[in-house]
């Protein structure tokens, strides 16, 4: 049962702080005692003296800046990090899902907001098990339970403003305006609840773009990833990891965690807003790095510099290049003809040079100074990535692995998401994890990715529509059986028979 289940939540979140200030308090007890001592001996002195020697004996005495004594409980048994935060997750397809799952991973109790009969649109969307929720909504919404409500419906708005009084968040990813036009605009929600920080995914920050909706390509064109992925004779290419929308939501999720923080101080909310052009430019930052660097000569570590093609006056592609300083590249491994991941990234890091040389037979590279400096080998990179490649053939990337491992060469085997899925050092860490439902049966998902000592995550499957729906009301919401039977009846949290637009991502 999640934390503070069946308390009001802002007063729940108010009371939170409360004890949380009420702890602070009794951690600053002693100390006062002995300040006051301090503070009379001194008072016989000087008035100047009175006044600063509390503090100092705080300071000396807890070493803590006012935090409470440490937990006495063993590691992993002293709650959940989020313990005590109520999130209410208006969030749909990936984005906004990503953001509010590691939230509940870390202990948040999310309650997400469906159109009744619709549900978020990845219910349905690529569905492999039929009339069962799809993994496109199960992987993104773990730990979660879900309330059916039409936020267009008077009752329906009635139930949210009664929600954003309980929550400490709302997590929305909706087109711009969308929240608005619901009448949940920033200045009502604050007004109902100064706590509630109110965060959101939005495709491009203010701005010429800012009214448009945007899928996760669409950001990684916009944040300058599509232009510097792929190979320089080729077109722009997108990358399957989903750092528009995935990585939007992880952006926002540390957001949300240092608004929850300041709130300790400041006791109201505010504004999260990640845009998703944003998101991107913060990871493919080093692409920008190099941008103003091409304005001081070539990019020498580009294998393009090392084979004359000349640079134009944008980052160009640069294929398998290592994004750093030290050379890298994909390289073929035994078996690569028949199976598309027999490859391994192989990097030339400068300080294991004369390891590589070893192993690959080429020892007298050392000392040749054609190969013996980083510098003369930037113009040889496909002939030293060529002659590494030879020797990697003939081993599979395990062994490529192993023999490289053993002697500080840092390399990376191409692996499938079928090996990723049976990898059992990644079954142990928790980060794949098997999980069970009701009507699509045993499926695998990603669990935390973000390791807390304190905080250990454990993944429960992702909720049926609604199925939350009368214990929030009854339970959150304090809504009595006589007026849950009328709000059934009221067509607030049953199906409308309206269509939803949201396509897949
Ligand atoms: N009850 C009643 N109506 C609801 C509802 C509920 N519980 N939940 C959503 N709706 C309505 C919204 O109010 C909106 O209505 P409106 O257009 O009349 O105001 C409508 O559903 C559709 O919402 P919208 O967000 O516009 O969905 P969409 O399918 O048209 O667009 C996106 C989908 C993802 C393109 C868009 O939401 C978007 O750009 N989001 C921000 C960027 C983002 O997160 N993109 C990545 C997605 S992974």
């Amino acid at each position: 049962m999640p934390a503070f289940a069946g308390m009001s939540g802002g007063d729940r979140a108010f009371e939170g702080e409360q004890q949380m200030a009420k702890k602070q308090k009794k951690a600053t007890k002693p100390a006062k005692k002995s300040a006051k001592k301090v503070v009379k001996a001194a008072a016989t002195k000087s008035k100047k003296v009175v006044k600063l020697a509390p503090k100092k004996a705080v300071a000396a005495k807890h070493n803590g800046n006012g935090l409470p004594r440490p937990s006495g409980k063993p590691f992993g048994q002293a709650g959940k990090a989020l313990d005590g935060v109520r999130i209410l997750d208006f969030t749909h397809v990936q984005s906004g899902p990503t953001c509010t799952q590691l939230l509940a991973y870390m202990g948040a109790d999310v309650i997400k907001v469906e159109r009744p009969g619709v549900g978020d649109i990845t219910r349905g969307q690529l569905r492999d098990v039929p009339n069962a929720d799809s993994l496109y909504f199960t992987m993104l919404n773990a730990n979660k339970r879900s309330i059916t409500i039409d936020s267009k419906h008077p009752k329906g708005r009635e139930i949210l403003d009664r929600l954003i009084k309980h929550c400490d968040v709302l997590v929305e990813n909706f087109a711009p305006g969308a929240l608005d036009r619901m009448g949940l605009t920033w200045e009502h929600i604050h007004k109902l609840n100064p706590r509630m920080i109110v965060a959101s995914v939005k495709g491009f920050g203010p701005g010429p773009y800012e009214d448009c909706k945007v899928y996760e390509n669409v950001a990684q064109c916009a944040g300058g990833a599509a232009s510097t992925t792929g190979f320089r004779e080729g077109p722009p290419l997108v990358t399957g990891a989903q750092i528009g929308d995935s990585g939007t939501g992880l952006h926002l999720a540390l957001g949300i965690t240092a608004a929850l923080y300041q709130r300790i101080r400041t006791g109201r909310g505010q504004k999260v807003l990640c845009a998703m052009q944003d998101g991107v430019l913060n990871l493919a930052r080093v692409k920008l790095r190099d941008q103003q660097r091409l304005a001081h000569g070539p990019l020498k570590e580009y294998s393009q510099f090392g084979e004359g093609v000349p640079f134009g006056k944008a980052t160009p592609r640069a294929g398998n290049d290592s994004g750093g300083g030290q050379p890298g590249w994909i390289l073929k491994c035994k078996g690569w003809e028949d199976d598309p991941d027999a490859y391994i990234y192989f990097i030339t890091q400068a300080p294991v040079w004369g390891a590589i040389c070893d192993l690959i037979g080429k020892s007298e590279w050392k000392t040749d100074p054609d190969y013996a400096t980083p510098n003369a080998r930037l113009p040889r990179l496909r002939h030293i990535f060529g002659t590494i490649e030879q020797w990697t053939m003939t081993m599979s990337k395990f062994e490529v692995m192993d023999k490289c491992n053993a002697v500080d060469i840092p390399v990376g085997p191409i692996l499938s998401m079928k090996e990723i899925a049976e990898e059992q050092s990644l079954r142990a860490t928790g980060t794949v994890v098997e999980v069970d439902h009701p009507t699509r049966g045993k499926y695998l998902t990603v669990g935390n990715p973000i390791k807390l000592s304190d905080s250990p995550c454990d993944v429960q499957r992702s909720p049926l529509l609604g199925e939350h729906t009368e214990e929030i009301l009854g339970k959150v919401l304090g809504y009595s059986t006589s007026e849950i039977t009328e709000i059934k009846g009221s067509g607030a949290i049953t199906p409308q028979d309206k269509g939803s637009r949201a396509e897949a991502a």
